[in-house]
C-alpha cells in the first residue's frame, strides 16, 4: 500500500479509538488544532513521561521548570522573535493558495532523493543478495544525474537562506519548474516575509491594555529564570533546566495532521555550561538524545542526523534528529548550541547581570547555552506512525498498533470468558489488586476474538482472559499483542509479568 494511503489510514485511526480529534470539529474544525482523546492523553503523558524521567530523574544537575506561557513582551524583542521569526511565503495567483518557499524547495530536494532510491530499491531487487549499495550509488547514471541535481540545488538553497535572499528563493521555484500542488501552475507570487507569533491583549482598557504575545517556544521562559534556579538551588555549571509546555505558530503551511500544528507543546531542555566547552557538549546531548530515540525500538536505521542548511540567529551548530514517516524522514527534535546570545540579550535589554561566578576559574561569565527541543505533539506521531500495523492473518486481518509497553495507554485488558458463573466478579477482583500500577481495561462485551482486536486497535500488549479454571485454580490466560501467542500464568504472577514489560527502568537500561 502506498506510504501516503497508509497515512490517510493512520489519521482515521486515531479519531476512531481516541486518539486525537479535529479541535472543534461540530463547528467545522479549527485548522491545524488538535485534542487528545481518552487514549491520545494517556499515550502523550507517557511520551512526556519517558522525557521527563530521562532528564530530570536521571541527570543529578537537570531540574525541572514550569514557566507561564505570557511573558513579558520586552522578552521577544530580546529574543529576536518580533525582528526575525519569519517564515519566506510564497502564493499562487491561481489557487490563492500559501505555501512556505523553503518547504517547496525541500520537498523538491525530496523528490531528487526519491527517484534515486527507487532506483536503488530496484536494483535490489535485481541483483539480490549480492547487490553492493554503495557501488551502485557511486556508478550508476542515473543515481548520478539525480544527486548531480540535488548537489546544485541543495548548495543554491542553502546560500539563499544564508544571504536571507527572498528573490533567489522564487527565482530556484521557478527554474525547478515547481508547481502549485492545487492549480498545477507557475503563477507565483514574489516571496515575503510572515511573523509566526500570536499576539493578545493584557489589561481590561484600551489606553492601559498592551499586546503581548503567546509563547512560540518555551525556551524564553527557562532563560529568564536561570538566576532564579542558578541561585535558589545553587546550581553549579554544567546544569540544564528542563520544560514542558504549550506553544504557538501562527503556521501558514499547516499539514501532515500535528506534524505542524498552531498550538502544540514542546519538551525543552537549556544546558548552561562553560564558554568554550559548548560544542562539546553538543555532542554528547546529540549523542544521548538519539539514545533516547532508539531505545524505544522502531529501527536505528529510521533515524538521521539532518544539519541545518541555515544557522538560527541565535546559534552555531545545529542538527536535527529526522524520523522516516510515512511522508519521508522530517524533523521531530532540534539540538541547538545557543552560544550567549538569549542570556546576553537579556542581560541587554532587562538591565540586570545574568551571570556565573565560576569557581573554579575564579570569574564570572555569561554562560553558554546547548538545547534540546522536541515537540510531544510530533513525538507522538512518530510513535503512533511506527506502531500502526495491518497484518496479514490466516483468515483474516488486523489492525495492531504496536506501541512500546511502556508508552501504551492501556497496559493490560482483563476480560471474563462468559458473563455469568463469577467470572466478571473474579476479573474486577483482577483489576482492583492491578489498578494502582498500571492502566486496567475491563471489557465483557463481544466475542474473546473481537475483543482481542479492539485491543489491538489501541495498542494494549496484554490481554487477560478469566475463564471456569480461572475460578478452580486462580490462574488465567495471558495473551500477547504481537506474537498473539497465549500462555497460562497464575494471576498471582501477573503483576510481575507485566511490571517487567512496562518498566522506564527498563527502557532506560537501552540508553
Ligand atoms: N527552542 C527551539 C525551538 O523551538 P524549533 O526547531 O523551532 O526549535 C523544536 O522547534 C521542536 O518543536 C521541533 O523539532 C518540533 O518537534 C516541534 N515543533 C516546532 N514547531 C511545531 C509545530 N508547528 N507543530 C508541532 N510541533 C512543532
Amino acid at each position: 500500500m502506498a506510504q501516503e494511503d497508509i497515512f490517510k489510514k493512520l489519521v482515521a485511526h486515531c479519531k476512531e479509538y481516541g486518539y486525537v480529534f479535529q479541535s472543534s470539529e461540530i463547528y467545522d474544525g479549527l485548522g491545524a488544532v488538535y485534542d487528545y482523546g481518552q487514549m491520545g492523553v494517556e499515550l502523550k503523558n507517557n511520551i512526556k513521561k519517558y522525557w521527563w524521567d530521562s532528564m530530570v530523574l536521571l541527570h543529578e544537575n537537570v531540574v525541572g521548570l514550569d514557566s507561564a506561557i505570557f511573558m513579558h513582551p520586552t522578552i521577544w524583542k530580546a529574543s529576536g522573535h518580533v525582528d526575525a521569526f519569519n517564515d519566506p511565503l510564497i502564493d499562487n495567483k491561481d489557487s490563492k493558495k500559501r505555501y512556505r518557499a523553503d518547504v517547496l524547495i525541500e520537498d523538491q530536494l525530496a523528490k531528487y532523493e526519491e527517484k534515486m532510491n527507487k532506483e536503488v530499491a530496484k536494483a535490489a531487487k535485481r541483483f539480490g543478495e549480492s547487490f553492493d549499495e554503495k557501488q551502485f550509488r557511486e556508478t550508476n547514471p542515473r543515481v548520478l544525474a539525480n544527486q548531480e541535481k540535488w548537489n546544485e540545488l541543495h548548495t543554491r538553497f542553502s546560500n539563499a537562506l544564508n544571504d536571507n535572499n527572498l528573490a533567489e528563493l522564487k527565482q530556484i521555484i521557478e527554474d525547478e519548474g515547481i508547481v502549485c500542488p492545487i492549480s498545477g501552475s507557475r503563477n507565483w507570487t514574489d516571496v515575503r516575509q510572515f511573523n509566526l507569533m500570536f499576539s493578545t491583549e493584557m489589561g481590561s482598557t484600551a489606553e492601559g491594555a498592551s499586546k503581548i504575545f503567546l509563547r512560540p517556544e518555551t525556551a524564553q521562559g527557562i532563560f529568564v529564570n536561570y538566576l532564579n534556579v542558578q541561585k535558589t538551588g545553587r546550581m553549579k555549571i554544567p546544569f540544564g533546566i528542563a520544560q514542558i509546555g504549550k506553544a504557538f505558530r501562527n503556521e501558514i503551511v499547516a499539514r501532515q495532521f500535528i506534524f505542524r500544528m498552531r498550538e502544540f507543546e514542546q519538551m525543552e531542555m537549556q544546558f548552561f555550561v562553560r564558554p568554550g566547552s559548548e560544542l562539546d557538549w553538543f555532542e554528547k546531548w546529540k549523542e544521548t538524545r538519539m539514545k533516547w530515540h532508539r531505545a524505544l525500538g522502531f529501527g536505528d536505521e529510521n533515524y538521521r542526523f539532518h544539519e541545518h542548511e541555515k544557522l538560527a540567529h541565535y546559534a552555531n551548530a545545529a542538527v536535527d534528529v529526522e524520523y522516516k514517516f510515512p511522508f519521508g524522514f522530517k524533523e521531530v527534535e532540534g539540538i541547538h548550541s545557543r552560544t550567549d546570545f538569549d542570556l546576553s540579550q537579556h542581560e541587554q535589554y532587562s538591565g540586570k547581570k545574568i551571570r556565573y561566578y565560576d569557581p573554579e576559574l575564579g570569574e564570572s561569565y555569561v554562560p553558554f547555552v546547548v538545547e534540546t527541543s522536541i515537540g510531544v505533539d510530533r513525538m507522538f506521531l512518530q510513535v503512533i506512525s511506527a506502531s500502526y500495523c495491518e497484518e496479514q492473518l490466516e483468515k483474516d486481518t488486523r489492525v495492531v498498533l504496536k506501541l512500546p509497553p511502556v508508552l501504551a495507554p492501556v497496559k493490560l485488558a482483563v476480560m471474563p470468558l462468559v458473563k455469568k458463573d463469577g467470572l466478571p466478579e473474579k476479573a474486577r477482583e483482577i483489576i482492583d489488586e492491578l489498578k494502582f500500577d498500571f492502566n486496567c481495561q475491563y471489557d465483557e462485551k463481544d466475542s474473546i476474538g473481537k475483543r482481542y482486536r479492539r485491543q489491538d486497535a489501541i495498542g494494549t500488549p496484554f490481554c487477560v482472559t478469566v475463564d471456569h479454571q480461572s475460578a478452580e485454580d486462580n490462574t488465567v490466560t495471558i495473551r500477547y499483542r504481537d506474537t498473539m501467542e497465549q500462555e497460562r500464568v497464575a494471576i498471582a504472577d501477573l503483576g510481575k509479568i507485566i511490571g517487567e514489560q512496562v518498566s522506564y527502568k527498563k527502557l532506560f537500561g537501552k540508553m
